[in-house]
């Protein structure tokens, strides 16, 4: 058998800071549990960009579909703001979503006890919370036609489509059905369904796909109560199933009740390949941090998090994944925490890479 193979595409900002980190657990696993990838170290983004002048090469784009997974830091940064829509940073990771066809975009949000004092909302609200928001990524407003600004009249139009097809919203809220029925049975559609037709189609389908999970109670909420339902009780959610711009913000907002956005992992599924795993990428949910970027500040759970979803979901290692997400409970259990979640008084924060050390050493007393 030869060994699983990884792409990391590290990217900009604080990405190789928390890449870095990742790759800690990575030897470990080698060393320690006799999982050794194939690992192939490649550019994203900016970085891309100022070498190869776009933020994806054909290349880059062929190694993804060939690997068993692809993991990813983060894209993007001011100094590439005003560039071209065509070679954005950002675009390099939509066009690995696209290409890829990663329709299913898992975003849990898991509130480990130790955090439940470091979250923006009192403790009541978050200690022991643990959702998941399977966000549709291949589609929507991100990716309809017809977009652009043109001019009309005397003025200039920015314009953007929201389009879905039935069977779009039908494999991503399949999916949701699927986890659903792997927790607690509880699903919560998200759309506009009274301003938006594509939230009215969302809103029957997710229906007609609900009649093949009789077991599942699925729900219906407009995206604006969601958001604001998910500040007030998010415990009353299991999993939210939501589209591609409602995601975004959902799962931003979803970070703070877990103390930081530092913490949020995720996993972007695609069809099953040739050995029955799904297309994947693993990335966290936060962007590059411009702000706190080279300086070593950054934290590097979410990147790890989103590895430990890699062991479970491309990699059948559930147990090592656990073994993972114990190691980080740990850490946060001994008070170990990077500046993040220590808001204004940052004074006893530990280094991103303090923080990957001891979660290293935790998985080793494991
Ligand atoms: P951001 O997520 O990069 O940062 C938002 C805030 O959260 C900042 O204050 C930042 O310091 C903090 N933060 C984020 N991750 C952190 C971490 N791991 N540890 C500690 N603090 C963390 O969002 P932004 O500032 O709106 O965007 C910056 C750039 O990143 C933009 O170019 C944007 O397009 C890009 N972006 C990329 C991704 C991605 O690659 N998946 C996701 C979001 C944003
Ligand atoms: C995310 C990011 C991306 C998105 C950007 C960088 C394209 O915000 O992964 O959440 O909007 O999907
Ligand atoms: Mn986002």
């Amino acid at each position: 058998m030869p060994n699983p193979s990884l792409l990391i595409l590290p990217g900009d900002g604080i990405g190789p800071e928390v890449m870095a980190e990742v790759r800690k657990i990575i030897d470990w696993m080698g060393d320690n549990r006799g999982l050794v990838f194939d690992v192939t170290e490649d550019l994203v983004g900016g970085c891309a960009y100022d070498k190869h002048g776009t933020p994806l090469t054909d290349a880059t784009m062929e190694q993804a579909q060939k690997v068993d997974a692809v993991l990813l830091g983060a894209v993007g940064g001011p100094k590439y703001d005003d560039l071209d829509f065509s070679v954005k940073p950002e675009r390099g990771l939509l066009r690995l979503r696209k290409e890829m066809d990663l329709f299913a975009n898992l975003r849990p949000a898991q509130c480990f006890d130790a955090l439940a004092d470091f979250s923006s909302l009192k403790r009541d609200v978050v200690a022991g919370l643990d959702i998941v928001i399977v966000r549709e990524l291949t589609s929507g407003i991100y990716f309809g036609e017809p977009r652009g600004i043109i001019e009309e009249g005397n003025e200039r139009v920015g314009i953007n489509t929201q389009r879905y097809t039935e069977s779009e919203i039908e494999r991503v809220c399949r999916s949701a059905f699927e986890l659903a029925m792997k927790r607690s049975k509880k699903l919560c559609s998200m759309e506009k369904a009274n301003v938006m037709e594509s939230g009215v189609l969302w809103r029957q389908v997710a229906t007609e796909v609900g009649r093949d999970y009789p077991e599942v109670e699925l729900s219906h909420m407009y995206a604006d109560n969601g958001a604001m339902q998910l500040v007030r009780k998010p415990k009353q959610f299991d999993v939210i199933v939501t589209d591609n711009l409602f995601g975004d913000l959902l799962s931003d907002a979803a970070a703070m009740l877990t103390g930081s956005l530092g913490m949020l992992p995720s996993a972007s599924l695609g069809a099953p390949m040739e050995n029955g795993r799904p297309k994947a990428l693993y990335e966290p949910v936060h962007g590059s941090a411009p702000d706190i970027a080279g300086q070593g500040k950054a934290n590097p759970i979410a990147c790890i998090l989103s590895f430990a979803m890699a062991l479970r979901y491309s990699f059948d290692r559930g147990d090592d994944a656990l073994a993972v997400e114990g190691a980080v409970e740990a850490v946060l259990a001994q008070g170990l925490r990077t500046a993040d979640l220590l808001g204004e008084d940052g004074t006893d924060a530990v280094t991103t890479s303090e923080m990957g050390d001891a979660i290293v050493a935790a998985l080793g007393a494991s």
